[in-house]
């Protein structure tokens, strides 16, 4: 009993002197608050507001002032939203200076700058407005003089003031928009230069000016409005009739990260806040900016939804650059046209077509009196155009980028097209039409081109609905992949105890589960600790899109962890190793099985490539990326990865990874990165698994992507030494021209010119002797210029 005493008097002290501090309505010298400290903030008398620390993010805190009744956390007036206060900081009443907000090593944070003198008390009032006094109770600084992004009822505005949206929902820090009320007297909404505050792009406020303002009102009355300097009324922000009346508890006005200043209620017994008025009434249809994206970030547009926001889209083939962040622009997300290889490229684009969409300022070109499909085609043509509008009236624009102030306005009627860049080429839709066609790949004669080209493009409108059809009704939910927790998979790999190797991305780690039936199953649990940090929902898709893949020669994703930090990916575990392992033990893997795993390998990238919902490029098909399963099949494990990483990431990634050998030359040449990446590293694999060696004795030179491995076989080609080239392995040379095709498909795989590198579709055709593998280009200039070669080449069908 007397050890518990002392205990209990010093609870009963700390809640008194808690309730002692809420009640007193004076805030004296000397006072303070700690962050972290839950029970501790300052309310008003009447306790509608609280002044305080609220948590924003783990171990953050906001030192503000907010409704204090009300479930919803409603912050109406912050100090430090650019700099956040760690847990332990301090705001105190300090005697003889002011109310300062430090860090636990006493670093100012923050401090309320006083008109002159020292404080004496400080005290929140039932407006909400936190002051601090002197001794005579003359103000030396109020909250409301210092407003962030909330105006309460009472609260003015002087000239030169202005509130500053918060950056989004979630976030308070400063963000895009600001309301000004200018030193010039007039009321302004401008986008600020985003993310340096330090200057002002233009007013998107469609508002005229009314004359000298001397102070902005917002009243009791919820009417938000410019006063003269004789006392009149110049302009309501709101429209004049929106009083509020009796039976609102709360009102408030504020600037939102989508740059709307609103107008909220909180009507006596409801549950929550609701939207009374707001302005611009369409902040999409905006004034435009001379520099700046506009209301939206560059290359989205903004469109006014149905909930009456505002809403900034990317358009097709365009992705945000942050994924959580709908205001900060998009980005193209593949390769721009390149105009050196324009007329090559061209049949690579396609239009997409939007309604009313518009960049009004982002025109290099107009043509008038033309045709919707002469507009179209007058963009696809033009390698510096990224998106054509054609306006009933024959009026067509060409458009570059970045695009800005893009905007949905349904007053004009615009079909607007938006280049993007498809991923399969002419070559290959012509290949589709049928095999036993003669298929040319390269002509030297422009007019067989032209036809062609037009020929294939007809064939791949026609085509596209069916294809589109089929694909659609081959992945209707079948697969469903399994959520694990970190601690399923803790315990199913006993603490990622066995560790199976090192990928590119993080440790994979054995583990054990028990399947439908109940039966222990292995997996093998890919820790994606070297995944830069991506969106958790762009994450979920993508690994979920992943989980659709279904191959026989592809390793199975059966499921994913994703909490907080720990991403991971769980895959049926493949009892016999890699392929890279495998090509080199000894004895040699016998030469049939080694000609099943490349066709294998083959099918399961003509999969990824092809016949999956949607195309996937692995980016990273090497040896080690290929497993055996207990049937020696072999099954090729981390695609889609590179959709996790994105094209950028995925580009440094891939270039920085040194696996050279396997790296097409395009990775190097900032060319456009394509499926035919995949063939390229195919080719090498394939040369791996025909000659049993590595890729390592290989020396990287300059211009990248040529190795020795490579230029032997092309060497052993060209003198016919084939025998060279498998060191004496018997079972290879006792087919000759087997080998020999095999070679001409690595060479033709292995070709710089991506528009004579094959796709898997016409490589597994090759492999599988459904066609004849013509001669690979003149390989004794291989290593040389492309630009040199003068022949062109023909794809004759067995
Ligand atoms: C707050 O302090 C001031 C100055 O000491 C004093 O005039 C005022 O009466 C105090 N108010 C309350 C409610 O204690
Ligand atoms: C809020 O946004 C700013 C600006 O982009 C950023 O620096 C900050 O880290 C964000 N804060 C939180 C809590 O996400
Ligand atoms: C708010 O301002 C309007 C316009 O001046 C006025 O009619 C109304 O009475 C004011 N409301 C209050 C509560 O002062």
């Amino acid at each position: 009993m007397p050890i518990f005493l002392p205990c209990f008097i010093s609870v009963f002290l700390i809640l008194s002197s808690v309730v002692n501090a809420q009640t007193n309505k004076n805030i004296t010298l000397g006072s303070s608050i700690t962050a972290g400290d839950i029970s501790s903030s300052w309310v008003s008398p009447s306790k509608d507001f609280a002044f305080g620390f609220q948590q924003v993010e783990p171990g953050n805190f906001l030192l503000a002032i907010w409704f204090n009744k009300i479930p919803q956390k409603t912050i109406s007036w912050s100090a430090n939203r650019d700099k956040l206060a760690p847990s332990g900081s301090k705001v105190e009443l300090a005697s003889g200076r002011s109310l300062i907000l430090s860090d636990p090593r006493g670093q100012e944070l923050w401090r309320a700058k006083l008109s002159s003198g020292s404080p004496a008390y400080a005290a929140l009032l039932d407006t909400g407005n936190l002051v601090v006094s002197k001794q005579d109770s003359v103000v030396l600084w109020q909250s409301f003089d210092e407003p962030t992004d909330t105006l309460l009822p009472s609260q003015t505005l002087g000239q030169g003031a202005q509130l500053i949206a918060p950056y989004s929902e979630q976030n308070y820090s400063s963000g895009r928009f600001s309301f000004d009320f200018t030193t010039d007297g007039n009321l302004a909404l401008y986008t600020t230069n985003f993310p340096l505050f330090d200057s002002l792009n233009s007013d998107y406020l469609d508002y005229e000016s009314q004359g000298l303002g001397f102070q902005v009102v917002y009243n009791q009355s919820g009417l938000l409005y410019l006063v003269g300097n004789n006392g009149s009324i110049l302009t309501h922000m709101f429209s004049e009739d929106q009083v509020v009346s009796e039976d609102v508890l709360y009102q408030r006005a504020i600037l939102e990260h989508d740059g709307v200043l609103r107008h909220y209620v909180y009507p006596k017994g409801s549950a929550g806040w609701s939207v009374k008025s707001f302005a611009p009434n369409n902040i999409c249809t905006a004034k435009l900016q001379d520099t700046g994206s506009g209301v939206c970030g560059f290359n989205s547009y903004c469109q006014f939804g149905s909930d009456s926001k505002p809403h900034c889209l990317c358009p097709p083939g365009y992705s945000l650059l942050d994924p959580n962040y709908e205001m900060g622009g998009c980005y193209q997300n593949f390769p721009s046209q390149n105009c050196e290889a324009a007329s090559k490229e061209k049949n690579e684009f396609d239009l997409r077509v939007l309604i009313n969409v518009d960049w009004p300022l982002s025109d290099y070109e107009h043509y008038q009196n033309v045709t919707i499909d002469w507009c179209r085609e007058v963009c696809l043509d033009d390698c510096f155009c990224a998106v054509g509008v054609f306006e009933e009236t024959g009026d067509c624009w060409k458009k570059k980028l970045p695009l800005s102030n893009g905007r949905n306005d349904g007053s004009v009627d615009r079909t607007t097209f938006i280049k993007v860049r498809i991923n399969d080429d002419i070559s290959e839709k012509n290949y589709r039409k049928s095999n036993k066609d003669l298929i040319v790949l390269l002509s030297t004669s422009g007019l067989t081109n032209i036809v062609l080209l037009v020929a294939g493009f007809c064939f791949c409108l026609l085509h596209k609905k069916h294809i589109h059809v089929t694909r659609e009704s081959k992945t209707t939910g079948k697969y469903s992949i399994h959520t694990f927790s970190y601690k399923e998979l803790d315990a199913a790999t006993a603490g990622f105890k066995e560790e199976l190797g090192q990928g590119a991305f993080g440790v994979v780690y054995k583990g054990v589960i028990d399947d439908i039936s109940g039966s222990p199953t292995s997996i093998a649990v890919k820790k994606l600790d070297k995944l830069p940090i991506t969106a958790d929902k762009e994450f979920t898709t993508e690994v979920k899109a992943i989980g659709q893949t279904h191959h026989k020669n592809l390793v199975r994703l059966v499921g994913f962890c994703e909490e907080g930090i720990h991403k991971m990916l769980v895959y049926e575990f493949m009892s016999n190793g890699t392929l890279s392992d495998y090509i080199c033990g000894l004895p040699k893997p016998a030469w049939e099985k080694r000609l099943q795993i490349v066709h294998d390998i083959a099918r399961g990238l003509f999969y990824l490539h092809e016949d999956c919902n949607s195309q996937i490029i692995h980016c990273d098909i090497k040896p080690q990326n290929i497993l055996l399963d207990d049937d020696h099949n072999a099954r090729i494990s981390d695609f889609g990865l590179a959709k996790l990483l994105g094209p950028n990431q995925s580009h440094t990634y891939t270039v920085a990874r040194g696996t050279r050998g396997y790296v097409a030359p395009e990775w190097f040449r900032h060319m456009p990165i394509t499926a035919k990446v995949d063939v390229y590293s195919f080719g090498i694999l394939l040369l791996e698994v025909i000659c049993c060696q590595r890729n390592v004795q290989a020396e990287d030179n300059e211009d990248g992507g040529f190795v020795l491995l490579t230029e032997w076989a092309s060497e052993c080609y060209k003198m016919n030494t084939l025998d060279d080239l498998v060191n004496g392995d018997t079972e290879a040379l006792a087919n000759i021209p087997k080998l020999e095709q095999l070679v001409k498909i690595v060479l033709w795989c292995t070709e710089a010119d991506t528009n004579l590198r094959p796709t898997m579709r016409m490589v597994l055709q090759m492999l599988e002797g459904l066609v004849k593998v013509p001669d690979p280009p003149n390989p004794s200039s291989y290593s040389s210029s492309m630009a040199t070669r003068t022949h062109s080449e023909q794809w004759v069908s067995a």
